[in-house]
């Protein structure tokens, strides 16, 4: 057997790498690399080609492949997902013998007019050990997955033919440190290229633009390691000496809110490098973290890369996609979890205006069950591997402004190596904080960071009440800095539920500074079914013998970039403005830090039932950041029906991530709640009910199944909880998922139908007596539920409502109430009373994993039509509606979406309430005051015929 390579058993990060550098735009010559390359895998890293780096090696006989690109993507192996757990034996440094090695070929021509001298081959992203080869000389090689990698080509470039090639490993010493909750894919996933370093260029360069709030100077020095000359057209600057420093007095500052950048260039050697500079200073500073002197808020998330089809091969447009959603959703700033993204990525920041932590590629959390023995984190052994990590990622993004922190890493344990790594961090550039959520003493860290607390707990921190740690020194150090929630909101399935009360937290206490949800998008891959049908698969979904199902579809995003619910709700608790809507007036506040409203035009509409009735402009003068103004609204007199005044906050011009008009807020105020209900009477048949069960069998000629009592819900991935004790086994353990009913009593009176059943899972003495009372309105019925407990309830309840079934013919749906989108108790902020159309097959939420979805919150009426009629359903109080061509039943019983079958009926349920969604997938679960238990209620429901020709 050949001794393994060092790659495969060294710790140590690489070998013959330049020093990391800054990742800067220059108009040196370059050859980028990506494309089509030639391919081999090797299922071992012993079973690698010999002489595969040969320039004349034959490789006609291999496959081709795409760079940057996952070979797991391209018909190589296959993807596998572990959350925390290694796919491999916990045995550091060693990794498997089974160890898939990717051998890449290809040749480029070097242009004629290519300069003599140094040039670099730089790799942007390599997933994860690599050695490479330029026309059979070996250069190197280096691991450090999602850092950038280069090594001097220059003497080894040859007019002509070059021929490149790379040994890939899927595993090796380093994938210790880069267990993310991630797929693992591997390859050539970013670009790489050839760029030619003129002699006498500037290599690395390092901006300093601060600002001096007090004064509104910024300064400006600009490090380089040989003398360059600077221009900043805007600033009058024209060809000056680095490194400064430039006082420019009155400079505009750069912020999340208001990303103000100044175009530079830097000539030396004959090349021309490119700048955008933002002045801004960082600091922490009376317990706060401020930028340009002000607390600011974390309206964040954290995102991974991802593309359905290409993984972390993500494209421009992907992230370009991503800065615009974040822009269109409130959100404000992004932790790289766990790893420096795509460097454009962070250009995009700069640009648009995001705060970015960025993150280390570290993680070793699957230590957790080797009870952290041999964690890197404290073996000194590691140390030279895990200081090159933070020192690439320094070097390589120290110039954006929008970076404001540096992150050590996630979830690696404690240890010695983790205050090395802050200290090179601060050493090199004591402009940022740093971050670390692991350092729960907050001793090596410049802000206090936990994951998923619960409210109380960020409540208590808030009023700087939290538990004493051990060490009285260190205590009081972390009582005094300011807190972040790195992680918490998990967006998983359904949900997440109780993102306004940590708002509100955010809003009260100074020293809690926000969060970033977990996480920006699911992690899917797009495949399809054996009959084509599209769908996104999660862990195990390869055959992995070792997986974390759909923890990997987390995100709230949809893995093809479309919008979740649960994004949709993030934007409406974090507006940045929020409009308090009050008989005669609305008030302004406008929460941001720095900038005023005047990007944004306020307009209000009366809508009666829905209609609008009046609109108009209104006048609202530009209120400073943290201001707060009351303007005169127009009051329309209440209406015969339910009437809302609703004011929203629009961009008044186009923004660069939105056009003019683009929505940012909105606030209601019921004017008037309509009429109560009147009754007419009329004689009930009794031929609408089956004489066994009493339940209705049609209304007007439409068939129906039920109403009855329902009680169940496809438990959630909430309610499946990882956190605390779950509360979905609770519920099939009660049995509420096969209740039956049995009939107590039927009862014909002058009023109409009474029956009482006795509605009890098997096993258990708890029951719920429901009575239902059905009368005639004319054509159209009335039913009142009344339920009473019987038995010792002490859980919550999935739901408190009623189901019934009507043909599959049913197709489109319109409805007053809450909407457009789904809405449940705890994440109903994004919910707008108005009315809404959709087709029945729209109202369906995709969830990765089916599971409850789709309601609609206090929905006045709906009428539910198909070809020949329909219904129309009133609740009294509103009710909670679900529409979907099949059961609750089959949503529990499927894997993906593509498992669900339209069955000849559309199920409906006209709910009384559901219990809350809470964010128990990975976090606290509902609050106690979204819980819903079996208590005494009652509800009303009328249930009108609708004639095919008919429209509300
Ligand atoms: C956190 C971790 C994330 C992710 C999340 C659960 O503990 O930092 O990477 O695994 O849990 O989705």
């Amino acid at each position: 057997m050949s001794t393994p390579p060092p790659l495969l058993t060294s710790m140590s990060p690489g070998e013959n790498r330049r020093a990391p550098r800054a990742h800067v735009r220059s108009d040196a010559p370059r050859i980028q690399l990506d494309g089509s390359w030639r391919f081999s895998l090797a299922p071992r890293a012993d079973d690698a080609t010999d002489g595969f780096e040969a320039p004349g090696f034959d490789d006609d006989g291999w496959g081709t492949i795409e760079v940057p690109g996952h070979w797991q993507l391209q018909g190589h192996g296959r993807p596998a997902y572990t959350n925390v757990r290694y796919p491999f034996p916990v045995d550091p440094p060693f990794v498997p013998d089974e160890n898939p090695t990717g051998e890449y070929r290809r040749t480029f021509e070097l242009p004629g007019d290519w300069p003599d001298g140094d040039a670099v081959l730089r790799f942007l992203g390599v997933d994860s050990a690599f050695t490479v080869w330029l026309n059979g000389v070996e250069l190197g090689w280096s691991t450090g997955s999602r850092l950038t990698a280069e090594l001097d080509v220059g003497p080894h470039l040859r007019a002509g033919a070059n021929v490149l090639a790379v040994r890939v490993h899927q595993w090796s010493p380093a994938s210790y440190l880069e267990d993310q909750d991630m797929w693992w894919l591997s390859g050539l996933f970013r670009s790489v290229s050839v760029i030619s370093r003129p002699a006498g260029s500037v290599d690395d360069v390092f901006v300093h633009a601060d600002y001096d709030h007090t004064t509104g100077t910024g300064t400006l020095r600009v490090d380089t390691d040989v003398p360059a000359l600077l221009t900043v057209p805007e600033l009058g600057l024209e060809g000056v000496a680095t490194p400064g420093p430039y006082v420019v007095p009155a400079v505009e500052p750069w912020s999340a809110e208001q990303p103000r950048l100044y175009d530079a260039t830097l000539t030396a050697g004959g090349e021309t490098i490119t700048l955008r500079i933002g002045f801004r200073t960082v600091v922490v500073a009376d317990g706060l973290l401020t930028v340009n002197g002000r607390r600011i808020l974390f309206r964040g998330v954290n995102r991974h890369e991802w593309n359905p089809d290409r993984g972390r091969a993500v494209t421009a447009q992907d992230m370009l996609a991503d800065v615009t959603l974040m822009k269109q959703h409130n959100i404000n700033a992004v932790r790289t979890s766990h790893y420096p993204p795509h460097p454009d990525f962070l250009d995009l920041c700069d640009e648009y205006g995001l705060y970015v932590i960025d993150e280390c590629d570290y993680e070793t959390h699957g230590f957790l069950f080797a009870d952290w023995m041999g964690n890197p984190s404290d073996d000194l052994r590691w140390r030279p591997a895990l200081l090159d990590r933070m020192r690439r990622t320094v070097e390589r993004d120290k110039n954006h402004p929008s970076v404001i922190m540096w992150s050590l890493g996630n979830e690696a344990g404690s240890g010695q190596n983790l205050p090395a790594m802050s200290a090179v961090a601060h050493e090199r550039d004591p402009g940022r904080p740093v971050h670390y959520e692991g350092d729960w003493e907050s001793s090596y860290v410049d802000v206090y960071s936990r994951m998923y607390p619960t409210h109380d707990e960020v409540d208590e921190i808030g009023r700087h009440a939290e538990p004493l740690t051990a060490d009285p020194e260190l205590d009081a150090h972390r009582r005094g800095l300011p807190f972040v929630l790195c992680e918490y909101g998990h967006a998983m399935g359904t949900g997440p539920g109780g993102l306004l009360e940590y708002q509100e937290l955010f809003e009260r206490y100074p020293r809690c500074q926000g969060g970033f949800i977990w996480e920006w998008i699911d992690h899917g891959i797009r495949q399809r079914t054996a009959d084509g049908r599209e769908f996104f698969a999660y862990g195990g979904d390869f055959g992995e013998p070792l997986h974390d199902g759909n923890f990997v579809a987390d995100g709230l995003l949809f893995p093809d970039r479309r919008p979740s619910p649960g994004l949709v709700e993030y934007k409406a608790v974090i507006a940045p403005v929020r409009i308090t809507v009050e008989r005669g007036r609305v008030t302004v506040a406008n929460l941001q830090d720095f900038a005023d409203t005047s990007a944004l035009r306020f307009t209000w509409s009366h809508e009666v039932e829905g209609v609008a009735t009046q609109s108009g402009e209104l006048v609202v003068p530009p209120v400073p950041a943290h201001g707060t103004t009351t303007v005169p609204l127009p009051t329309p007199a209440a209406t015969a029906a339910e009437s809302w005044l609703t004011v929203r906050a629009v961009l008044g011009q186009a923004a660069a991530w939105a056009p003019a008009g683009h929505e940012v807020a909105v606030g209601q105020y019921q004017v008037g709640t309509g009429p109560a209900w009147s009754v007419t009477g009329g004689t009930l048949s009794r031929d609408l009910f089956d004489p066994h069960a009493g339940l209705l069998t049609r209304l007007g000629g439409l068939p129906v199944d039920g109403p009855r009592l329902d009680l169940w819900r496809a438990p959630t991935d909430n309610d499946l909880g990882m956190a605390g004790t779950p509360v979905a086994p609770r519920w099939r353990e009660l049995g509420l998922d096969r209740v039956t009913h049995r009939v107590v009593e039927q009862r014909w009176d002058a009023d109409g139908f009474t029956l009482r059943t006795r509605v009890a899972p098997a096993a258990t003495d708890l029951g719920l007596l429901a009575t239902y009372r059905w009368s005639a309105d004319g054509d159209a019925l009335v039913l009142t539920v009344e339920v009473v407990p019987e038995g010792p309830w002490t859980d919550p309840i999935p739901r408190l409502g009623l189901r019934m079934a009507l043909p599959a013919e049913i197709s489109e749906v319109e409805w007053f109430g809450g909407g457009p989108g789904e809405a449940y108790a705890d994440s109903a902020r994004s919910a707008v009373v108005g009315r809404y159309r959709s087709s029945v097959d729209d109202l369906q939420t995709p969830y990765l994993r089916p599971q409850e979805n789709g309601n609609r919150a206090g929905v006045r009426w709906a009428e539910l039509r198909g070809s020949s009629g329909g219904v129309r359903v009133e609740g009294r109080p509103t009710v909670e509606l679900t529409v979907r061509r099949w059961t609750s039943e089959d949503l529990d019983a499927a894997a993906h979406p593509t498992d669900l079958v339209p069955r000849d009926r559309v199920y409906v349920n006209l709910d009384l309430a559901q219990t809350g969604l809470g964010s128990a997938s990975c976090g606290p679960g509902v609050l106690p005051q979204y819980e819903l238990y079996a208590s005494p209620a009652t509800w009303t429901v009328r249930l009108v015929p609708l004639d095919a020709s008919e429209r509300s």
